[in-house]
């Protein structure tokens, strides 16, 4: 895009010329101008004027002529900003005003009864509005394809034992296909929570005009239908001042941003030598400049540290927004950039996670060796006494501590002791004791619903598959 809003010395605004003497100082025109940012809302801010001039002469506000004129017009702005031909002026401000001034100096008078009964304050929300959707809707399609990656790798995985881990200890024997269905659930909820703020934000605020809503006879229905928006919205104070969708999204966003960095700081871990679980493939890793052994994660490092822009994005907003009051305020300006910036930080790491959790390589064998450190099958122990023996599970539970306790003693693990050691402790128990200690034994028993069993795991991909990516 051809930016030269930075050396523009074009001055007093044609905008409101009528009221002013003189032009804004150099500062002010800095301080004020958003041209260089909100450009990127031109694609919506055009759909926003098109469906406005359509209701005017629709409604007989303007003549079929001017509003002929003021399409075709609008084609052209549209095709010169899409080829990089736009000059945009940081005097005229912002995007609708380099619009409308373009507009007139293609179309001639007819560009100015495109801004009847609207105002730069409802044409701004419309437009955010309609951005914010269209990212709503690109980011859900990128959560999809994560999901998809992921329910195939889980699919690969149903019944690779690894190790579960409570406090980073090691707890109980798990399948790494379990491990990766539980992102997609994650994930799932995050796209649930994009189609919540995709209902709330779909009202549209155009007709709000000022503030106070407009004496001509527009259509507030026509122009929601035609910009696809559920109805208009109720309140004229409050559409041309509402930014909740706007905090709704970084909210979604950082929630999204949690979830990832959660994801991306295990694969960190997981690629580490000390646990050696994971590969990141070389086209997600890097090397050191001077130590030639290095392997570095840098991409999973990356999306752990870029969700902390996303978060300062929600708060920056939030602190704009508190004690505002209504209705709309200039303060509100300062709603695109933290938006487009969370947008832009989240869709790559989006990518980048898909595409890592896509090459990524798993040392299954290790992962299993490592599901039996720890006493990991403790619990299938005290589960056996409750089970067979029909003891209460608290005396389960000290029966089972103890013969840890001695098989660590020992520096064995559970099946390392004898039946006389273990009777020695509970002399009712018998041999057969020794068909749950092992981990394939251990996840093989975890069938209640949402558990690790491999079978349970497989069935769950499949519903995976049915609940996300129809
Ligand atoms: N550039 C402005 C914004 O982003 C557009 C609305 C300006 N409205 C006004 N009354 N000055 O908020």
């Amino acid at each position: 895009m051809n930016d030269d809003t930075k050396n523009d010395t074009s001055t007093t605004s044609t905008m409101w010329g009528g009221r002013f003497e003189a032009g804004p100082s150099a500062v002010m025109e800095e301080i004020n101008a958003s041209i260089g940012f909100d450009q990127r809302l031109y694609t919506q801010d055009i759909r926003g004027s098109r469906a406005h001039a359509r209701m005017l002469v629709s409604k007989d506000i303007i003549t079929k002529v001017d509003g002929d004129a003021i399409l075709k017009g609008l084609d052209q702005v549209e095709a010169e900003i899409k080829a990089g031909k736009f000059k945009f002026s940081r005097a005229l401000e912002d995007i609708h005003m380099n619009i409308e001034s373009r507009l007139r100096e293609i179309v001639g008078d007819a560009a100015g009864r495109l801004h009847t009964a609207r105002s730069r304050n409802d044409q701004v929300a419309t437009d955010l509005k309609l951005w914010v959707r269209d990212a709503l809707d690109g980011l859900d399609g990128a959560l999809q394809d994560l999901q998809a990656t992921l329910i195939d790798r889980a699919e690969e995985h149903t019944a690779s034992v690894m190790p579960g881990f409570t406090h980073l200890q090691t707890a109980q024997p798990v399948t790494l296909g379990h491990h990766l269905l539980s992102y997609t659930e994650m994930i799932g909820r995050d796209r649930s929570r994009i189609k919540d703020c995709r209902t709330r934000l779909n009202e549209c605020p155009l007709g709000a005009a000022a503030l106070a809503g407009t004496s001509f006879p527009i259509d507030r229905d026509q122009t929601a239908a035609a910009l696809g928006f559920q109805r208009p919205t109720h309140n004229s104070l409050d559409s041309v001042s509402d930014r909740d969708f706007a905090l709704e999204y970084l909210s979604v966003l950082s929630i999204l941003g949690v979830h990832l960095s959660r994801m991306a700081e295990e694969m960190v871990l997981w690629a580490s030598v000390q646990f050696g679980y994971m590969r990141v493939s070389d086209d997600f890793s890097s090397g050191s400049s001077i130590m030639p052994q290095k392997r570095n994660p840098d991409a999973a490092e990356l999306v752990r540290g870029k969700s902390g822009r996303v978060f300062g994005a929600l708060m920056g907003l939030l602190t704009v927004m508190k004690g505002l009051p209504l209705s709309y305020g200039k303060d509100m300006q300062e709603d695109k950039e933290p938006v487009f910036e969370a947008s832009d930080t989240m869709e790559l790491c989006v990518s980048a996670m898909t595409g890592m959790f896509a090459s990524a390589t798993y040392d299954t064998a290790r992962m299993e060796n490592d599901a039996g450190k720890g006493f990991t099958t403790a619990t299938d122990l005290a589960d056996w006494l409750v089970r067979v023996l029909t003891m209460p599970f608290r005396d389960a539970h000290h029966v089972t501590g103890a013969l840890v306790k001695m098989a660590e003693e020992q520096g064995v693990g559970l099946e390392g002791l004898t039946l006389e050691d273990m009777r020695s402790v509970e002399p009712s128990i018998t041999k057969d004791v020794f068909a749950v200690l092992g981990v394939l034994k251990s996840v093989n028993s975890r069938t209640s619903f949402g558990g690790t069993a491999p079978t349970n795991v497989l069935a769950a991909v499949k519903d995976a598959r049915e609940r996300f990516l129809k």
